[in-house]
């Protein structure tokens, strides 16, 4: 597995002088409370901190993302998106980097209701709330009008991994990036998905060479993945001009399902995942 050194970003905001702290954190507190499994993202509310399911990890992920060059260090009049945003900690990074839109979408409202306390406590006026799912964004979002989405945390918990890519397509203008974060398995060589049963709320596990064979297949060019910690990758990939190639069988509403181009009948395609070691006992 390879390492590499580097630092997470830093949670640059603060309370508001004359913020009334205490009704601040009771409601965080109540927030969390009503969540089935608590409050996200770790938060420095500067007077107190409030602990989260997740962590500091969305503040590795921009450190990565920084680290890789992944995302621009300044967002300045982009129209940007956090898919699955949950607490909203990378949602009000992006809008502190300059964004004049960030759409913040998650489809539990628990989770959205807590970006929207996250925005509201800090100020962050161009983050927008929203509720739905990823399968649904292209009816919530104007088509071709996003510079850049981050796709953090989400494409593992998603039944149908390239119907989720291709909905995020479609809002992306021409050469706009797709930012990914997902558990993955460090394989380049194997383009296979391993069945989560849910583990942790994980359906698929796809291997590095898998992200970014789908990311092609639907649409994106020049995919990049970087593992930055064990079964942790961050991707990036740019919406192509081309049309996808391949159409049957997507669960998705095209006029024509015609291949564009000739499917290979190549079995040597299929590299079959490589065995596990025996376990002990
Ligand atoms: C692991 S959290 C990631 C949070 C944040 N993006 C991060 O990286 O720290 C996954 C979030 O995605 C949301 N989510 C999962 N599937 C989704 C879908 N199909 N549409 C919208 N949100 C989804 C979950 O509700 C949850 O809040």
């Amino acid at each position: 597995m390879s390492k590499t050194a580097f630092s997470p970003a830093s949670w640059p905001f603060s309370l508001p002088v004359e913020t009334p702290v205490d009704s601040i954190q009771a409601e965080a507190d109540r927030l969390g409370a009503a969540s089935q499994y608590g409050w996200g993202h770790t938060i420095d509310f500067g007077p107190f901190r409030k602990e989260g399911l997740l962590g500091e990890d969305y503040l590795t992920i921009a450190g990565a993302l920084d680290h890789w060059a992944f995302w621009p260090t300044r967002l300045d009049g982009m129209r940007v998106a956090d898919i699955g945003c949950f607490t909203g900690g990378l949602s009000l990074l992006m809008a502190h980097r300059g964004a004049e839109v960030v759409y913040a979408l998650d489809e539990i409202p628990e989770h959205l209701a807590q970006c929207e306390f996250l925005a509201s406590t800090f100020d962050a006026r161009a983050v927008r709330p929203m509720l739905g799912t990823v399968y649904k964004i292209h009816e919530m979002i104007q088509p071709s009008s996003l510079d850049l989405i981050l796709f953090a945390g989400v494409l593992y918990h998603l039944s149908d991994m390239l119907v989720g890519l291709h909905a995020l397509r479609s809002l992306l203008k021409p050469g706009g990036s797709l930012i990914i974060q997902s558990n993955a398995v460090e394989d380049f060589e194997h383009s296979y998905a391993n069945f989560g049963r849910f583990f942790a709320g994980t359906w698929w596990q796809p291997t590095g060479l898998c992200i970014k064979d789908m990311c092609e297949h639907m649409g994106y060019a020049d995919p990049e993945v970087k593992f930055y910690g064990t079964n942790l990758c961050v991707g990036r990939a740019v919406r192509s001009t081309d049309e996808i190639p391949f159409r049957r069988g997507l669960n998705w509403p095209f006029d024509d399902l015609r291949d564009r181009r000739p499917r290979t009948l190549d079995w040597s395609i299929l590299a079959p995942a490589p065995r596990q070691p025996p376990g002990k006992g």
